[in-house]
């Protein structure tokens, strides 16, 4: 008996722990989660946060920029969201004058907002069920082929017929692996202007180097405004339109958060797959990020090498390489996890029990085979995933390749060709000129090529080999001389002769420019993957995804039979959702236990006015020794920067807010701790935890730091 109580005791904790963190949930079916929302502490209720009949938190969250998620902190329609998702902007505004990277900006007034032509900020409006008309037509004897076409064909009319009724944006989803489908209305904004960001030392402090791993100290943030028609509706950018009064704004707490606090993220999740079976989670994990980490770790050693020894270079390669650094350190992370956790071990004993389950009953029939098919098929489709990870992550990692394309269609004109379309692709090209000229650094490329185009050569079989690896290995001594000839015979390495080419572009030219040995190589690979891999890795996409809906279906079906309990949530899809967990540290291995929370402390610990990523501005060191830190300090007193917790999010969720048992502001969330990013395929709440900026510190940049406490003077702040 009593160990029948003790290992219920275990499994209901289990159970509990799991429940408690996992899960991206859909506002709109939030009452589900009520009851153990406020079990941890919640003091609002689902209605509060999500409701169609009055104003509701969801009405101060948007998708910012169709990538980050953003958050509604005024009367005025104030904006927050993270300064990585910014960046672009303040990017965009940036001159050799006003550099708001490097120093910062701050409009001063309304006058002083910046425009950002082609932003936008969606809003969702409503949401509604619409399975039933989506699947309509659709019966058990129905073939994928055809389903295919009867959803696709049905989605097409029920929005048609949305869009004819609604000044709204309509857009149909499916949630669960295409069992069911949701109608989403939503107002888009297209005004929306910058309104102020920190510099960058403080914006991106700690920069790649500290990116995915805690402790943090960056205070990753910037601010924006929607603007709408006089008349108050979603409307193209015009100097007529005024600030946004929306229906609801988030209330901005200053008073903190201790360890075991509910809280809560509101956000746009973009995409996770936690119902995988154990051969596609191994596939991902042990297969195909190894090969890219491998390939972007390699590059990113030559790109150092070069930074290193030069500023001009560091900056020009400071945007390519957080690009190929992010993914690099992430999927490293994730080998990492899902190694310890054991990952692929509990997915097979699942996919044992699942089809244990189906072996029970008879109307469990479609199940049977699934785990045995999905192993076949998987094995087929490795070689194309291969295919695919090689050429994106070599070939097209050579600069020099991927500029030629923009003279593809040049390179196709003929006598025949309309003048203005000549004139347009000359327009596109010299515009992808001025761009690539700028963060060029012609000895980084060669010495990636030659890497890259070795690497290619030795893991790919002869039958997955672009035309272009024969070549240079029949004939060329080696890889090295190819790469020699190609960079002393293409024209794309010169700006200068690269704009005369166009100045004096002529349809007769087009056939020299096809001839060009690197729009010639960019043409081969990508020639060899439409013929060879494309149809094929689609074909096998749609058959693991048709797969994919059953196994869905037979786990929500495995469950409400074996444990009635547990909800199931839709992996993320870039659709509104909602998690919750609690503020709390963790244990990242034996013997090492990690603080909830940082402070100004440790960014003066980590200062180093030698490191670009670790500069401190002697501002925030005056306010630093002055302990100036006004109604923003700690009630002990000190500054704290970054917190993290239990909340089950991903890439998309950068921006959200996260929010206490009030529902009110506590910081803006922006990272995942490394050694939990696993969780987009499998969630360990043991280890899993979301990294936030602490709101206290991003007022006290803006008010005490910046001087723009008018922007404070907006904001609704709960002391
Ligand atoms: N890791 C975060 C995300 O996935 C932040 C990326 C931007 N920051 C950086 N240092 N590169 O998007
Ligand atoms: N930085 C990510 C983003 O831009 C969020 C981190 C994560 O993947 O959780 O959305």
């Amino acid at each position: 008996m009593k160990k029948i109580i003790l290992s219920f005791f275990i499994v209901a904790s289990l159970f509990f722990n799991l429940r408690a963190d996992e899960g991206m949930w859909i506002p709109m079916l939030l009452q589900n989660n009520e009851q153990e929302m406020q079990e941890m502490g919640m003091n609002i209720t689902v209605e509060d946060i999500y409701s169609i009949n009055h104003s509701s938190m969801k009405d101060a969250v948007v998708l910012f920029d169709g990538g980050c998620t953003g958050e509604i902190v005024s009367d005025q329609g104030l904006l927050l969201t993270n300064h990585h998702c910014g960046f672009d902007w303040i990017q965009y505004h940036s001159t050799v004058e006003h550099d708001y990277l490097t120093h910062g900006f701050w409009a001063m007034s309304k006058e002083e907002e910046l425009p950002c032509p082609g932003i936008s900020a969606v809003m969702l409006k409503s949401m509604e069920d619409v399975t039933e008309r989506v699947l309509e037509g659709v019966t058990k004897e129905t073939s994928n082929d055809e389903r295919a076409e009867i959803v696709t064909a049905n989605i097409k009319r029920i929005k048609e017929e949305a869009e004819a009724n609604s000044d709204y944006q309509v857009i149909i989803k499916s949630f669960y692996h295409g069992n069911k489908y949701y109608m989403i209305y939503n107002e888009v904004f297209k005004d929306v202007r910058m309104v102020g960001a920190p510099p960058s030392n403080i914006g991106k402090f700690g920069g790649d180097t500290d990116n995915w791993v805690w402790p943090r100290h960056t205070g990753d943030f910037s601010v924006f405004r929607i603007y709408v028609s006089p008349d108050g509706k979603a409307a193209d950018y015009s100097e007529d339109n005024v600030p946004y009064t929306p229906n609801y704004h988030f209330p901005i707490s200053l008073k903190g958060a201790d360890e075991g606090d509910f809280t809560f993220v509101f956000g746009y999740p973009a995409r996770t797959n936690e119902y995988l079976p154990a051969v596609a989670v191994n596939q991902e994990a042990n297969i195909i990020y190894p090969i890219s980490v491998d390939l972007r770790g390699k590059i990113l050693d030559i790109y150092n090498k070069y930074q290193e020894k030069d500023p001009k270079v560091r900056i020009q390669y400071a945007s390519k390489h957080a690009g190929l650094g992010n993914g690099w350190k992430k999927w490293m992370g994730v080998i990492e996890g899902i190694n310890n956790f054991k990952g692929i071990q509990k997915k097979k004993n699942f996919d044992r029990k699942f089809t244990e389950w189906a072996l029970e009953s008879r109307q469990r029939g479609a199940y049977l085979n699934l785990i045995k098919d999905f192993e076949k098929l998987y094995a087929e489709y490795e070689p194309y995933r291969l295919a695919t990870t090689y050429l994106s992550e070599t070939a097209l990692q050579i600069e020099i390749l991927t500029f030629a394309a923009n003279f593809k269609g040049l390179s196709q004109v003929t006598k025949d060709t309309p003048q203005e379309e000549i004139d347009e692709l000359i327009a596109e090209a010299k515009a992808a000129t001025s761009v690539f000229f700028k963060d060029y650094h012609q000895p980084i490329d060669e010495e990636v090529a030659a890497m890259v185009l070795q690497e290619y050569i030795n893991n790919q079989p002869q039958d997955f080999r672009p035309e272009l690896l024969n070549t240079i290995v029949e004939k060329y001594d080696n890889v090295q001389a190819y790469v020699d000839e190609l960079f002393a015979k293409t024209m794309f390495t010169s700006q200068e002769n690269v704009n005369k080419f166009l100045d004096e572009f002529k349809p007769s030219k087009a056939k020299k420019l096809a001839k060009d040995p690197a729009l010639m190589a960019y043409n081969n690979v990508m020639d060899f993957y439409i013929n060879n891999v494309r149809a094929k890795t689609i074909e096998l996409g749609n058959q693991i995804a048709d797969m994919q809906r059953v196994f869905m279906r037979g786990q929500m079906e495995y469950h409400a039979d074996q444990n009635p309990d547990k909800m199931m949530y839709p992996d993320a899809n870039f659709t509104l959702r909602v998690t919750y967990g609690k503020i709390g540290g963790f244990k990242p291995k034996d013997a090492v236990t990690y603080k909830h929370f940082t402070t100004l402390d440790g960014i003066m610990q980590k200062e180093n006015p030698d490191i670009y990523d670790y500069v401190v501005t002697d501002r925030l060191r005056e306010l630093y020794e002055a302990k100036d830190y006004g109604r923003y300090a700690d009630k002990d007193g000190s500054m704290h920067v970054a917190f993290i917790a239990g909340n089950h999010t991903t890439g998309g969720n950068s921006g959200s807010p996260i929010l206490n048992a009030d529902g009110h502001l506590l910081g803006l969330n922006f990272d995942r701790t490394w050694e939990g990013t696993m969780s987009d395929l499998i969630y360990d709440p043991s280890i899993c935890r979301n990294i936030s900026v602490d709101i206290r510190y991003v007022l006290f940049i803006i008010d005490k730091y910046a001087g723009a406490s008018y922007l404070i003077d907006e904001m609704t702040i709960i002391e």
